[in-house]
């Protein structure tokens, strides 16, 4: 999550950007064992969970894009070469998660008003998997956190 946020901030995201990249996978921190909810073949909704717990303390540009970065993963995912980048653990929750879009739920994805960050927030994901690099600390972002407060 630093690292898709250190992204976020080399690419000159905005600042809801940044700490959304920052927080977008809050919901695993909330959820018992998402792990356990994946070896049970379930999906445990991280998504929507950070989204509910969040949303009472941050601005709209950061949740937004946190509710539907895992629909971000499952448009991304109609490409092929996207596809095969994917961790296995990411290959396995996106099948539990609905799948590769259908082009009909992908035409109404791209109108969303935070399809553009949630596919930026994606990618910065899928590029944040680096060991050996130089990581930033989460105090690092306190004021970051604190200008997205609402
Ligand atoms: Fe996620």
């Amino acid at each position: 999550m630093i690292q898709s946020a250190m992204l976020a901030e080399k690419n000159k995201c905005s600042s809801g950007l940044v700490c959304a990249s920052l927080l977008h996978d809050y919901g695993h921190f909330i959820l018992d064992d998402p792990d356990q909810l994946v070896n049970k073949k379930e999906d445990g909704k991280h998504e929507d969970v950070a989204y509910l717990y969040l949303k009472k303390y941050f601005k709209k540009s950061v949740v937004e894009p946190i509710k539907i970065h895992v629909k971000a993963k499952r448009y991304l995912a109609r490409n092929k070469k996207y596809f095969n980048i994917l961790s296995q653990a990411s290959k396995v929750s996106l099948h539990l998660q609905g799948g590769v879009m259908s082009e009909e739920e992908a035409e109404k994805f791209e109108h969303e008003k935070y399809f553009d960050d949630a596919i930026k927030l994606r990618k910065f994901d899928e590029a944040a998997k680096k060991t050996g690099i130089k990581m930033k600390d989460i105090n690092d972002y306190k004021n970051l956190l604190n200008s997205n407060l609402l």
